[in-house]
């Protein structure tokens, strides 16, 4: 076939102003995208942000949420009607974030479109998201992201070709207009990647010694295939050993975001009595992750510096480290350790896209965000399963109770009493105040005391990149304190409704006789000094969080 047959329609449009990407994608409820032209204006963007589409391939999936199906046929045709050679895309639409990352790399793709809105609900009432991830594998730096929302503000017409559905829904080739598509297994080439970095053999010996008990919730989110394939398929686990593993549209009305407040279930499992030793869960597309021991729960930051620490157990990282990276709000714990071993460490804004670089330039191994995600350089986003390999694989090695490990690895570098408090859907107007009013206090704050605690410094936080020398400045208020505590409050880049505050606390205690307190026990004074900071009680008339961390 070639183009003079093609029945390809020129769609005339006009330009929506609200398709900035955020710090993830396009993410909007789903009556949003279920406007006209809205999605189909985006994707365009997307297209005439690359320079060209004839010849390339790109991969396509999603998290198995509601509008994914009817999304996947829109960009299907589409990309056929763009120009596209071939599409990889996950069988019936699935392919979860990090697997997609794993699909680009490997098949040396162009680029990627991930159909998620993470760990925001799904369903007709919940929230639908585009993402756009380049040729390394990870999410399109800002540069990109700043040009796709350029285009879409001035976009007058889409092409889309005029054919029926594609089945995908069985492996294998067909075509669309020239283009191929290509229905993969959603499992198979990350199962690979992943069983090639860690020691297998003695995790299976631990899955199915009988006397190691694990818990792994799905949340009827994406990962449910990859758990049932990875652990109790080829590791051995029990069957059962994955709870809410079908994956939902709406993912069984549940929010599928894995931490202590909406993995209930799992928590519930975790805290109770026949309590198992190991707990997990991932978010909506699978890059997030939530580890536990019996009664006890690893802080996302934590997990880093343990892993980190840890980082000869895995059979990938034996040769060492270069480097570990995280997100500024989240906890300092890691950069000790990479201290003690003498590797680099980094600190980025929010957002995994700011890994990219230093993964690329060799320069970090080991990423990791507060909020839940971990990764390193075998893929370009944060991955959850992978963290939970990665901790059954120091289980397996260590052969001691996660409790034991965090509390032993404290000991030896302290620890960071840690939290996140989150103030949802707050009047846009009214958060925007409160980061004014904070923002134009910090030049004031050096050497003044509040509480038990003098202001070591206060800023803005600003990142350079060290690799390509991008500066992404207002990334953060962050105040600091001469004791090594800190407080840092930043407006959310995710959410769909209002606008979220986050404030993020961490107070430093190495003595080991005073790391067994309750953690909101222990950052008290702290949120008070917050609290009178940021003023968030008096400008928003919320006098609690709605999350907390
Ligand atoms: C949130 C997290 C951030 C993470 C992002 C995508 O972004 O805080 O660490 O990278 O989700 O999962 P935020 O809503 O804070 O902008
Ligand atoms: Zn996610």
């Amino acid at each position: 076939m070639n183009t003079d047959t093609l029945n390809v329609s020129v769609v005339e449009s006009r330009p929506f102003s609200d398709q900035r990407p955020g710090t993830s994608g396009l993410r909007k409820s789903v009556s949003e995208f279920q406007q006209a032209h809205y999605l189909e204006n985006f994707v365009q963007s997307i297209f005439d942000s690359l320079g060209g589409c004839v010849g390339r391939t790109l991969v396509l999936g999603g998290d198995g949420r509601y509008y994914n199906d009817r999304a996947i046929q829109i960009i299907l045709k589409m990309a056929a009607a763009n120009g596209f050679a071939r599409i990889k895309v996950g069988r019936a639409g699935i392919l979860s974030t990090p697997a997609t990352s794993c699909v680009i790399r490997k098949y040396r793709a162009d680029g990627g479109i991930i159909l998620s809105a993470s760990h925001n609900p799904g369903g007709p009432g919940g929230d639908f998201g585009v993402k756009f991830n380049i040729d390394n594998g990870g999410p399109a730096p800002e540069k990109i992201t700043e040009a796709i929302f350029k285009r879409s503000r001035e976009i007058d017409q889409y092409k889309i070709l005029q054919a029926a559905d594609i089945d995908i829904t069985q492996l294998g080739e067909s075509q669309l207009g020239n283009m191929v598509v290509e229905v993969i297994d959603p499992v198979a080439d990350y199962e690979k990647l992943l069983e090639s970095l860690f020691d297998f053999d003695l995790i299976s010996k631990l899955v199915t010694s009988g006397k190691f008990r694990m818990c792994f919730d799905a949340m009827h989110a994406v990962t449910g295939p990859y758990a049932r394939a990875i652990f109790e398929k080829q590791l051995g686990a029990p069957a059962g050993t994955v709870r809410s593993g079908e994956v939902l549209a709406d993912f069984g009305g549940g929010h599928p975001d894995p931490n202590l407040v909406y993995a209930r279930a799992l928590v519930d499992i975790m805290y109770g009595a026949e309590a198992p030793d190991f707990g997990a869960a991932c978010d909506g597309d699978g890059d997030r992750n939530m580890i536990l021991g019996r009664k006890f729960f690893v802080t996302p930051s934590d997990s880093l510096a343990v892993m980190t620490a840890n980082h000869r157990l895995v059979p990938a990282f034996r040769g060492g480290i270069a480097g570990v990276a995280r997100s500024m709000p989240t906890s300092r714990a890691a950069d000790r350790v990479a201290e003690e071993l003498g590797c680099r460490h980094f600190e980025t804004p929010t957002g995994w896209k700011f890994f990219g670089n230093l993964l690329d330039a060799g320069m970090a191994t080991l990423c990791g965000e507060e909020s839940f995600g971990t990764g390193a350089d075998h893929i370009r986003e944060k991955d959850g399963m992978w963290a939970v390999l990665f901790w059954l694989n120091i289980l397996a090695a260590r052969r001691q109770p996660v409790e034991e490990i965090v509390r032993q690895h404290w000991m030896k570098y302290g620890r960071n009493y840690y939290s996140r408090h989150d103030y949802e859907d707050v009047e846009t107007d009214r958060a925007h105040a409160v980061v004014e009013q904070l923002r134009g206090k910090l030049g004031g704050l050096t050497g003044k005391r509040f509480g038990g605690f003098e202001v070591g410094s206060a800023d803005d936080f600003a990142y350079t990149d060290p690799v390509d020398g991008s500066v992404s400045e207002r990334q953060g208020l962050r105040i600091s304190f001469t004791d090594g505590s800190r407080i840092v409050l930043r407006l959310s880049g995710t959410g769909t409704r209002g606008a979220t505050i986050r404030v993020y606390l961490e107070r430093f205690e190495p003595d080991a006789a005073r790391q067994n307190m309750d953690t909101q026990a222990a950052l008290a004074d702290l949120i008070a000094v917050s609290s009178e900071l940021a003023q968030i009680r008096q400008l928003t008339g919320r006098d609690r969080p709605t999350v907390i961390t």
